[in-house]
């Protein structure tokens, strides 16, 4: 039997694998070997072969490891901030008022617009920056915020860009139905129209639309709307996921999951209708706690209910210059369990496996034979401290298909 050699093995580690349903799929004192930038090995440290050796060899004293943390959800690309709505809405405005006042969604547009590729892309780098430094290895980032053809390839080239500078996963999704543009406000049909069937199609033949998304509420688009984008996403062969049931129920979730949705998002107002069809259709649950507590809002996602019906929950960011200028996915983890009352190993599946999935993604998110080794040491011992400490530098070292970042 020839010995074995693998290019990196971590020794006496705590590992959270995620895998399987012991909580956090904890093994102590435990191993891992990469090779060829997947995982070739994992288990207890008394368990690993004789004679296996390593290029590189770490004993890691006891820290966590993890599989590189997913944030599944954000709006990270765009240009100008927010601030001034952050100060209204504090004095009494709410989100709604703030958006048909023609703020909102739309003033980041104006910003968006009005910034060249380069200068969006210097604005937003340092957002992924900072979701990484915080042990990001995989991240979703919407268009939206151009709703022009130009502009909305502009979001999305920069997305690719950042994924390639900072050597992350970079997941985009294309939102031109996520505010109507001031410019077609009595043309509502003729920019569904655009963006079904110029938009879309355009950036999609660009390789440059991931998975397709849209905002489904009142202030937004309708369930009616929101269906022509899904056929014709589905006609070319892109999934799809939705903005469903934040402010009111629409029925967004229903309509999402029977498209086979990868997601929907914010669920605050969910009722049993769209988790019977999610639960079918496997569509994860996207919960936002960031957006939830930026707008101060007390109605809690059905998280019971979704548990029950063995509904997939996944937590991100939502970073977004409105609704969620959050840019630690572990504070979005602390939030979950601290305002929709998630235990810790719920958290932590949310923003690991999970949120895999609600990116279509099955090579990554567990420490397990075969997935991508995307690794993060901790500075810490036990899981459930990574949603505990609220900031702070928690991240000792990261790893991108077993070559350290
Ligand atoms: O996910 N809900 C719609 N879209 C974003 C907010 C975007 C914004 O206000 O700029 C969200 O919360
Ligand atoms: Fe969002």
């Amino acid at each position: 039997m020839s010995a074995i050699r693998w290019d990196r093995l971590f020794t006496h580690a705590t590992l959270a694998t995620f895998d399987g349903d012991t909580p956090f799929g904890l093994i102590e004192d435990g191993a891992l070997a990469c090779a060829d930038g997947r995982i070739a090995w994992v288990g207890a440290m008394r368990e690993l072969p004789d004679g296996a050796t390593a290029t590189h060899t770490e004993d890691l004293g006891g820290a966590l490891l993890t599989p590189g943390l997913v944030d599944c959800h954000t709006h990270l690309v765009f240009g100008g901030n927010r601030a001034n709505e952050f100060d209204m809405r504090l004095n009494g405005a709410s989100y709604e008022e703030i958006a048909r006042a023609g703020g909102g969604i739309v003033s980041s547009v104006r910003a968006s617009r009005a910034a060249d590729e380069d200068t969006l892309f210097a604005q937003s780098l340092p957002r992924a920056r900072a979701l990484l430094a915080d042990g990001v290895t995989t991240l979703e980032i919407k268009s939206g915020y151009g709703l022009e053809l130009d502009a909305e390839r502009r979001m999305l080239r920069v997305a690719r860009r950042i994924g390639a500078e900072l050597g992350i996963t970079v997941r985009t999704s294309f939102l031109g139905l996520h505010a109507l543009p001031p410019e077609y406000k009595e043309r509502r049909d003729d920019y569904v129209a655009l963006v079904c069937d110029t938009m879309l199609p355009a950036l999609a033949g660009e390789g440059l639309v991931d998975a397709v998304d849209a905002f489904c509420e009142r202030i937004a688009f309708t369930s009616a709307e929101t269906r022509r984008l899904f056929e014709r996403a589905t006609q070319l062969g892109l999934p799809v996921k939705l903005h469903a049931e934040q402010l009111s129920d629409q029925g967004g979730a229903a309509l999402v999951a029977g498209f086979h949705g990868l997601s929907a998002d914010h669920l605050e107002h969910l009722g049993n209708a769209g988790i019977a069809s999610m639960a079918e259709a496997g569509t994860v649950a996207v919960l936002l706690p960031g957006a939830f507590y930026a707008l101060r809002e007390t109605h809690l996602p059905p998280v019971a209910a979704l548990r029950e019906h063995g509904v997939p929950i996944a937590i991100a960011t939502d970073c977004n210059p409105g609704t969620s200028p959050l840019l630690s996915l572990r504070l979005a983890a602390n939030m979950a369990c601290t305002l929709f009352r998630l235990p810790p190993e719920e958290a932590l599946r949310g923003i690991t496996v999970n949120a895999a999935r609600a990116l279509g993604l099955i090579d990554r998110g567990t420490l397990a034979v075969g997935q991508r080794a995307d690794l993060v040491a901790w500075h810490a011992r036990q899981p459930a401290e990574l949603c505990y400490w609220i900031g702070g530098p928690l991240v000792r070292q990261v790893w991108i298909e077993g070559a350290p970042m």
